[in-house]
């Protein structure tokens, strides 16, 4: 019987935020396995911000998605049929699968990993994928954080913000404070995620709350969203501060560039640096961080959430979702 494979094609790019012209179905015809290849089902997309720069003509650190190629994501899914002696029926495996309902993992560049064991598999796509390593590296090993650090957090509820509150109480910072949409989302950062404060930016002035909450200065800055945001913080920084640039979502998905920090001169009156990373620069780290984070994970002391959007036909949606901040925690589509 012939297998029928829907992938999720960019069918007009984007101006501006998603809409359902942005992308359509397309159904292909699943090729016979070659020897060394094993056929995935896949079971969940990861949805990352990132994806919405792929859809622009522009200039990234991965060429755009093509018009008509298929939405390139992470994703998770299930080893169905297998001629490689390093993938076994039944294997869960990650890793670029893209917005379609069957992978083929080869054993060469496009080779696939096997997801840790021990969690489920949400949440091994959240805290122990890509944006929970991210949290990681960002505040270790471009952050520097240290005990005692002033720490604040951007897009705190997401799935990068989440895992890095936590991370960072749990390197003995003095005080992580968050900075979210509304007033849930900020009740749950300090009441489930550990995290000493929240800021309200979508109704409350963040450069007067940064003020009170952090008379010091800010030690340690993650900056997931860049514009406005990142400008008040610089203006609220601590000597020797370090900002890590880890995303500019506030920007993802404007039709023309926002101008730079105002504040920027801050950096040289404090010392500060300001840095940006890709985790996929540090892909050598991965299985160190993961067992890391699943010791914690285990011992109760980093909780995972998941926002889950059903059905591939939604995929769009689902990221939609996290622009728009609709999103509490990592963003997943479950396929099938
Ligand atoms: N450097 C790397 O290697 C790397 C790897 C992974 C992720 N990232 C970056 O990390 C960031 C978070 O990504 P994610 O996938 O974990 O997404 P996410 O945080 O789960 O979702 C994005 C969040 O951004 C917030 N947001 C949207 N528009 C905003 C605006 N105008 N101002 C302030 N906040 C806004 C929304 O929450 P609110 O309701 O709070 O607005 C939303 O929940 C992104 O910038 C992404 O590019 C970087």
């Amino acid at each position: 019987m012939e297998r029928i494979n829907r992938q999720v094609v960019l069918a007009n790019r984007p101006h501006g935020p998603l809409d359902a012209t942005t992308t359509e179905i397309r159904d292909v015809a699943v090729a016979p396995l070659e020897e060394g290849q094993a056929l995935v089902a896949v079971r969940y997309l990861s949805i990352d911000a990132t994806i919405r720069t792929w859809m622009d003509d522009a200039p990234g650190y991965l060429p755009p998605i093509g018009i008509g190629e298929m939405i390139r994501s992470g994703g998770a899914g299930e080893v169905i049929e297998s001629r490689s002696d390093r993938y076994a029926v039944g294997d869960l495996v990650s890793g670029l699968t893209g917005w379609q309902e069957y992978v083929v993992a080869d054993e060469g560049f496009g080779a696939m990993s096997p997801v840790p064991s021990g969690v489920d598999l949400p949440t091994a796509m959240n805290v122990l994928g890509s944006t929970g390593i991210t949290a990681y590296i960002g505040l270790n090993d471009i952050g520097h954080i240290s005990e005692g650090d002033v720490v604040v957090i951007s897009a705190a509820a997401g799935a990068t913000g989440m895992t890095a509150g936590q991370l960072a109480k749990a390197k003995g910072a003095a005080l992580v404070v968050g900075i979210a949409g509304g007033p849930e989302k900020c009740a749950l950062l300090v009441n489930e995620y550990g995290y000493d404060a929240a800021i309200d930016y979508k109704n409350e002035s963040v450069t007067k709350r940064l003020k009170e909450l952090c008379p010091s200065g800010v030690d340690l800055y993650f900056d997931n969203v860049g514009g406005e945001i990142l400008n008040a913080v610089l203006a609220n920084l601590a000597m020797n501060a370090r900002i890590v640039l880890c995303g500019a979502v506030s920007g993802y998905n404007a039709t023309e560039f926002p101008l730079g920090p105002s504040n920027y001169f801050a950096l040289i009156i404090q010392r500060a640096s300001m840095q940006g990373f890709l985790v996929l620069d540090h892909l050598a780290k991965w299985p160190e961080i993961q067992a890391e984070l699943a010791a914690m994970i285990a011992a109760g002391t980093l909780k995972s959430r998941e926002y889950i959007v059903e059905g591939i036909d939604h995929a769009v949606d689902g990221l939609s979702d996290l622009l728009t901040g609709k999103n509490i925690g990592k963003v997943l589509v479950k396929v099938s």
